[in-house]
């Protein structure tokens, strides 16, 4: 999973790089900041003074000294101005900047805190936004481990909107499992009793709701000549889509591509299998019958099948988004497990 959010503290963390961020003196600050320089060791301070000063947007590299990742990359946010003195554009930057300086240093791994959003004030769901469509930017051309570093789960910020819409999607399913439920014990209920006791039509949507389960089983069952990896490749030809596309798009890395793409019988988890459904851009019938070949099922009885149906059902099929939306409600991650 070439991008993956995380809670942890980014001064744990065992990578090639972490990014700190910083101020324009680049002589320490409090927050992510503090920890950092804390962790290092006073080496890193005496590092930074050498540097000079590191202008907004702006980012540079020193080792990491004490800390578990090799190096550490400076970068400065903008701080939140109200949105009119090129924040996002800033705030963009620094990612960018951040990434290609690792690329430089052909650093393969790299963790991001959310920068500006402490201190700075940067609006947490805009920055995560920025964050996350920068970093997606730079993966289409470049093969990297991506970490974004959250110290608590309420940093990630969805817009209000889509937590909402979220949030009432779950509850209307939930409360539509719920009458299923007590729909199907009647109707159980029901077929136990002698059937002489259901009147005409009653007796008919019994006998329709068991066959058009039977029918849906019996094509479930048919349909299993195709293996996963023969119906996804078959899909990607029939989207238009190239080998590339579809795993960036899948934030599947390009091993495990080449794994699935070589071998008909391999046994994707259903992250996987459902990662790729979003980037092929599935819609929920060709999404069920594609996890089916896996064995797989969306179903209203988890919240995480249910926020995918959300997204697959608004026709939204950014899977950082989606990833971002399945963190906030403290659910796994699309991609690969
Ligand atoms: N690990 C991961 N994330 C952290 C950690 C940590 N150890 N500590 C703080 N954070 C998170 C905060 O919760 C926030 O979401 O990092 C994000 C950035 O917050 P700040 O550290 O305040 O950074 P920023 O908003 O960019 O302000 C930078 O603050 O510390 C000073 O010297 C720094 O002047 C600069 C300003």
């Amino acid at each position: 999973m070439p991008l993956e959010l995380l809670r942890n503290d980014i001064t744990k963390m065992n990578v090639d790089v972490i990014v700190n961020a910083a101020n324009t003196s680049l002589l320490g600050g409090g927050g992510v900041d503090g920890a950092i320089h804390e962790a290092a060791g006073p080496d890193l301070l005496k590092a930074c003074k050498a540097l000079g000063e590191c202008l907004v947007g702006e980012a540079k590299i020193t080792q990491g000294y004490l800390l578990p990742a090799k190096y550490v990359i400076h970068t400065v946010g903008p701080v939140w101005q109200g949105g009119r003195h090129q924040e996002a554009k800033l705030l963009r930057n620094c990612y960018l900047n951040s990434l290609e300086l690792a690329e430089h240093h052909r650093l393969q791994s790299i963790a991001f805190p959310l920068i500006s959003t402490g201190a700075y004030g940067y609006p947490k769901d805009r920055a995560l936004q920025i964050a996350l469509s920068s970093i997606e930017t730079f993966l289409q051309d470049h093969e990297m481990m991506v970490y974004l570093v959250s110290f608590d789960r309420e940093s990630f910020e969805l817009s209000e909107q889509l937590f909402v819409d979220i949030q009432s999607y779950i509850d209307d399913q939930y409360v539509e499992v719920a009458v299923k439920k007590a729909r199907s014990t009647s109707v159980k209920r029901k077929l136990r009793e002698p059937l002489r006791c259901l009147d005409n039509q009653e007796y008919k949507n019994v006998v329709y709701e068991y066959k058009t389960q039977r029918v849906k089983l019996i094509e479930l069952v048919e349909q299993v000549d195709m293996t996963f990896s023969q119906s996804l490749l078959q899909l990607i030809d029939e989207k238009g889509l190239s080998d590339v596309e579809t795993y960036k798009k899948a934030n599947i890395s390009r091993k495990l591509f080449s794994k699935i793409r070589s071998n008909d019988n391999y046994q994707p988890s259903k992250l996987t299998a459902l990662a790729f459904a979003i980037a092929l851009q599935l819609n929920f019938d060709e999404t069920q019958k594609l996890l089916a070949r896996a064995g797989f099922a969306l179903s209203n009885s988890s919240k995480f099948d249910i926020i995918i149906q959300y997204f697959i059902l608004q026709g939204r099929y950014d899977i950082h988004e989606i990833n971002a939306a399945l963190f906030k409600f403290d659910q796994r991650l699309l991609g690969q497990s």
